[in-house]
């Protein structure tokens, strides 16, 4: 389990212009949250890895950005408009709305998302079950409730109605554009498309900070494979996940594999393991990783009219490709790597350093740079020097305040190296470099800091 409660880290990502409250001037909005410059940066450093990693290194990943707004169909198709819903049940006193599965699971039913709803009802009576708010016992019926936001749009034809979906999944933007890509790539299988974009979930359940939120961003493959090697492809997907884990920092003690129990599968998955993380507020889906079979190709052929077959160069046989997709949420990597890097260190002079141990490659500040005091000509050195080191990586100039506030301050948001230039600056040419880990210091020469924080950034 985390070593640290999630208050600290949820003020240090406001305090520090991480992560704020969503609509925050008008008092806020259930849910919902805005990334501030450090924590919109992390968010990047996170896709970029992500795309660097899986599609840029790789030659059997290609890329899409498909859009929002799919054909309505898409989601009759994809099982989403009857079967993408929860359970829900009121309290009839205080009105406080509850996922009725978690109401039962906390009362010690398990597996409680499988039951009918009538089950629900009767377990929910049985189990005398409170309303976690107002302690009464005077609830509604459960009745299932689609986790899809709905919009208008003019009318898509004349046929068609208005009502469209925001896309709960990126997924089935790949999957309807699984033709394009083999009519125009020469993509041979296996192969994954791979896309980072929005997703957006009508939860209702309260979110455990950015854990679960209505409106995210998910990065997803969907890797197409000959069915019957189906086994073979999930396993060496699942090390994958776990090297890209390793990859961004996460101690590897604190993730583990779920396997999801076949009642409780997705409409669409054959097999599912998930990869959970120890966040402070216990252990809880990261990832998950799914064996969708041939489900969404069938179900698009089947909708869409259209043959969505592959067909095999050296054998000339058609088939349709199956599909492993390894699902990765940007906000739960987030949440995951502040929860993992955050540490509270007690000084030799009483006092307490909070620091954001972030790997280089993920921090959002590479390195930061001082004159030791706001005078020249230390500022004109030290601005010379940031101009040099910002044309390579993310990097802060600070002149104000006393030097021991400004290494606080970067501790914080995660900076490896702080670069202080002094009077012996100006005299030997050297300046000083802090490490944020160790806070040791070190003098080097000032032409060799560049290629200094270029081997050291690069860990
Ligand atoms: N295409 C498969 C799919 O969407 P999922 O398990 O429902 O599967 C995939 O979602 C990932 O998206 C999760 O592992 C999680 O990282 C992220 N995610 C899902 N719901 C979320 C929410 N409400 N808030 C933040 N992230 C969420």
């Amino acid at each position: 389990m985390s070593r640290h409660p999630l208050q600290s880290i949820v003020s240090l990502a406001k305090r520090r212009g991480f992560i704020y409250p969503g609509s925050d001037l008008y008092g806020g909005f259930a849910n919902t949250y805005s990334f501030g410059p450090y924590g919109a940066q992390l968010k990047k450093n996170i896709k970029d890895l992500w795309w660097r990693h899986f599609v840029e290194e790789r030659t059997d990943i290609v890329g899409l950005d498909g859009p929002i707004l799919l054909h309505p169909r898409v989601w009759q198709a994809s099982g989403h408009v009857d079967g993408f819903s929860d359970a829900l049940v009121d309290c009839k006193q205080c009105k406080s709305r509850f996922r009725a599965d978690h109401l039962l699971e906390a009362a010690g039913k398990f597996n409680a998302d499988t039951l009918p709803l009538q089950e629900m009802d009767q377990a929910i009576l049985d189990l005398a079950v409170e309303c976690p708010h107002c302690k009464k016992r005077e609830w509604t019926l459960c009745r299932h409730f689609n986790l899809m936001f709905t919009t208008q749009m003019s009318k898509v034809s004349n046929t068609e109605g208005s009502l469209a979906y925001l896309r709960p999944e990126t997924a089935q933007a790949i999957f309807i554009d699984f033709k394009n890509i083999l009519d125009t790539m020469r993509v041979k299988l296996p192969f994954g498309i791979a896309q980072i974009g929005k997703a957006f979930r009508n939860e209702i359940t309260p979110g455990n900070f950015i854990f679960r939120v209505i409106e995210f961003e998910q990065m997803e493959i969907e890797y197409f494979i000959d069915g019957a090697q189906w086994e073979k492809n999930f396993e060496v997907w699942l090390e994958s996940m776990h090297t890209w884990c390793r990859w961004i920092g996460l101690r590897p003690s604190c993730v583990h594999e779920k396997e999801h129990p076949k009642e409780q599968l997705s409409h669409y998955s054959k097999r599912t393991v998930d990869l959970v993380y120890d966040f402070p507020f216990g252990t809880s889906e990261l990832y998950g990783l799914a064996y969708r079979s041939d489900y969404d190709l069938r179900q698009h052929e089947i909708y869409s009219h259209q043959a969505l077959t592959y067909t095999d160069p050296e054998t000339k046989a058609k088939y349709l490709p199956h599909v492993i997709e390894p699902t990765f949420g940007v906000e739960r990597t987030l949440l995951a790597l502040l929860c993992d890097a955050f540490d509270e260190e007690s000084l030799a002079d009483g006092s307490t350093r909070s620091v954001l141990r972030f790997l280089p490659r993920i921090a959002p500040v590479k390195a930061a740079v001082f004159p030791l005091m706001k005078k020249e000509p230390l500022t004109a050195r030290a601005q010379e020097i940031f101009s040099t080191l910002r044309s390579h990586f993310v990097c802060e100039y600070d002149a104000s305040g006393a030097i021991g506030k400004r290494y606080r301050r970067q501790d914080e948001l995660g900076t490896p190296y702080c670069i202080t230039i002094d009077f012996d600056t100006l005299q030997d040419g050297t300046v000083t470099v802090r490490d944020r880990d160790t806070m040791e210091q070190i003098r080097l020469a000032d032409h060799k800091i560049l290629s200094w924080l270029q081997t050291h950034l690069s860990r």
